[in-house]
């Protein structure tokens, strides 16, 4: 019987440096992997640990697969030190996707903070793949500050170019500087003027990734703006050890957050005491 928990040996093609803090490694397992947008996978780096981190590359790209990864504690650390040809493992997909197939015809509203653009990516490259299923796709991003903003290129520039106008992009810092031209201010700004791009709110859908504070002042932002409790996906973050059902580790009310996640709409959880904690 499989082993579910041994990973697939999985070289790093590249390390791209996203931000002082964040790193993006581009990595080719050594079996045929394949995942779908909001799904997450364990990493272990070899002799540290594991953690789970969600691909922030194109589900339809299946040479490699992209993760985008903070630096917080011993195995991101270990793993930021990493560089290509070294080899870390794998385990996954697990959990839910983004359920993109029920949002044809739609406005879709996307709001990232910090980290929380890698899921985010990867389901913007997955909507993008079929751009003229989506009404419109309006991006909105916050960050510490400029030197904070990943996948810089790409959304304070091509992606505009790509997408053209079917998609659109709000992005804030909190806190400027002489180089920074554009906005400041939290994320949740960026919602301010809404109807001058998304037609009917009500209609829309939002997906929302951030650290918690972030999530919890966006959501109540976006029921504010008019968005419904069931058209509001979130993904959520809890500490998990197995990632496969079994120890508990990541229980949030009725839902273990690696089996029944990490993709869940506030109605779901509007009801928990904890879910921003
Ligand atoms: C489904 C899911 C997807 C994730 N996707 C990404 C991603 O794409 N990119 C990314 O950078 N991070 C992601 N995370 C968070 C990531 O798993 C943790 O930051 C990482 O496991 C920390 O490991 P560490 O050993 O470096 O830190 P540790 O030494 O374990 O801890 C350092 C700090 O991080 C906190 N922490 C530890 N584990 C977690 C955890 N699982 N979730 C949140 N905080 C934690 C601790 O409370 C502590 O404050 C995701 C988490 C989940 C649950
Ligand atoms: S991480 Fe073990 S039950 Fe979810």
């Amino acid at each position: 019987m499989n082993n579910p928990y041994q990973p697939i040996k999985t070289k790093i093609l590249k390390v791209i440096t996203e931000t002082p803090q964040i790193k993006t490694f581009v990595l080719k397992p050594e079996n045929h992997f394949k995942f779908e947008a909001g799904q997450f996978i364990q990493l272990t780096v070899p002799g540290v640990g594991e953690g789970p981190f969600t691909p922030s590359s194109s589900p339809y790209d299946l040479e490699k697969i992209e993760v985008t990864i903070m630096r917080v504690g011993k195995v991101t650390s270990a793993l930021h030190k990493m560089k290509e040809d070294d080899v870390v493992g794998i385990r996954g997909p697990y959990g839910n996707r983004y359920p993109v197939e029920k949002w044809k015809n739609k406005e879709i509203l996307i709001v990232g903070g910090g980290v929380g653009f890698a899921p985010l990516r990867s389901l913007f490259l997955s909507l993008t793949h079929n751009i003229k299923d989506y009404k419109k796709i309006v991006f909105c991003y916050g960050a510490k500050t400029p030197q904070d903003i990943v996948y810089k290129e790409a959304v304070l520039d091509r992606w505009q170019r790509e997408f053209g106008k079917n998609v659109s992009f709000r992005i804030t810092v909190d806190r400027g500087d002489e180089t920074w031209k554009g906005k400041v201010g939290l994320v949740t700004t960026t919602l301010d003027n809404l109807d001058e791009e998304i037609s009917s709110i009500p209609e829309s859908v939002s997906v929302v990734c951030g650290p918690p504070v972030m999530m919890k002042f966006t959501t109540l932002k976006l029921l504010d703006v008019g968005y419904k409790p069931e058209n509001i996906y979130l993904s959520m973050e809890k500490n998990m050890s197995c990632g496969i059902g079994k120890c508990g580790h990541c229980q949030l009310g009725k839902f273990l957050v690696c089996r029944d996640g990490p993709v869940f709409t506030y109605d779901q959880l509007k009801d928990i005491p904890a879910i921003w904690d």
